[in-house]
């Protein structure tokens, strides 16, 4: 079973579209399960934020016997070398909103002392040979990032190259139930100002770019 999550219900529906013989799943969030690029697989639309996509990985892990599971979407771009339609597969993800630090922990440091919640690097290579897609650190938090100055904030205090939503989260909860997870995420906007509009009309062809290189990598996997 491969576990396929993505927040936006138009991300979903990319990859809903490509699942086959697919039935719906009750649960309390939209899941379906069926045949995506000849493997058994769900697909879970997890909602957006980092509380929602932590529930839902959670969840789905619990539910399903994954043995792999990747978390995918659109991402605002921080790095020069990202344009709008680039893939971004992640080494590893930060909770840039996690502040601590009155406490004397870097930003982004969880009380446990994590920071940087590294990604399967099995799972990194198949999304990285199977699409080309460069590497690179996801910034996740609640908040969507259409601000130059906290864009370039979360760069020069992270080194991350793309923000979003939920990557930290779900990556963090699927570590600590030991299964292996990556992420992957195609840029829609450079997270400055007009990034919302960019993010909007970008959504349904990056959806679609995310999809085809997941499948791409399912049909890979061993
Ligand atoms: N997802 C896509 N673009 C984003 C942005 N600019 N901020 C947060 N999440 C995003």
């Amino acid at each position: 079973m491969i576990l396929l999550l993505a927040a936006e219900g138009e991300e979903a529906a990319a990859l809903l579209r490509r699942l086959e013989k697919k039935s719906a799943v009750p649960g309390p969030f939209p899941v379906h399960r069926g045949r995506f690029a000849g493997k058994e697989a769900a697909v879970v639309e997890t909602q957006v934020g980092k509380a929602a996509a932590a529930a839902a990985t959670a969840w789905a892990l619990t539910a399903f016997r994954a043995r792999a599971a990747f978390f995918a979407g659109v991402a605002g771009g921080l790095s020069p070398e990202l344009g709008q339609g680039d893939l971004l597969v992640a080494r590893d993800a930060v909770q840039w909103d996690v502040d601590l630090t009155p406490f004397g922990r870097a930003p982004g440091e969880l009380a446990t002392g994590e920071r940087f919640i590294p990604a399967d690097p099995a799972l990194v290579r198949a999304l990285v040979e199977a699409t080309g897609a460069k590497t690179g650190r996801v910034a996740s938090g609640d908040r969507f990032v259409a601000d130059p100055a906290l864009a370039r904030w979360i760069r020069e205090t992270f080194a991350a190259d793309a923000v979003e939503m939920e990557g930290a989260a779900a990556l963090w909860t699927a570590r600590r139930l030991g299964v292996p997870m990556a992420l992957l995420r195609v840029v829609s906007d450079q997270a400055t100002a007009g990034s919302d509009v960019d993010f909007a009309l970008f959504l349904a062809e990056g959806s679609e770019r995310m999809a085809v290189a997941l499948e791409a990598t399912v049909t890979r996997l061993k």
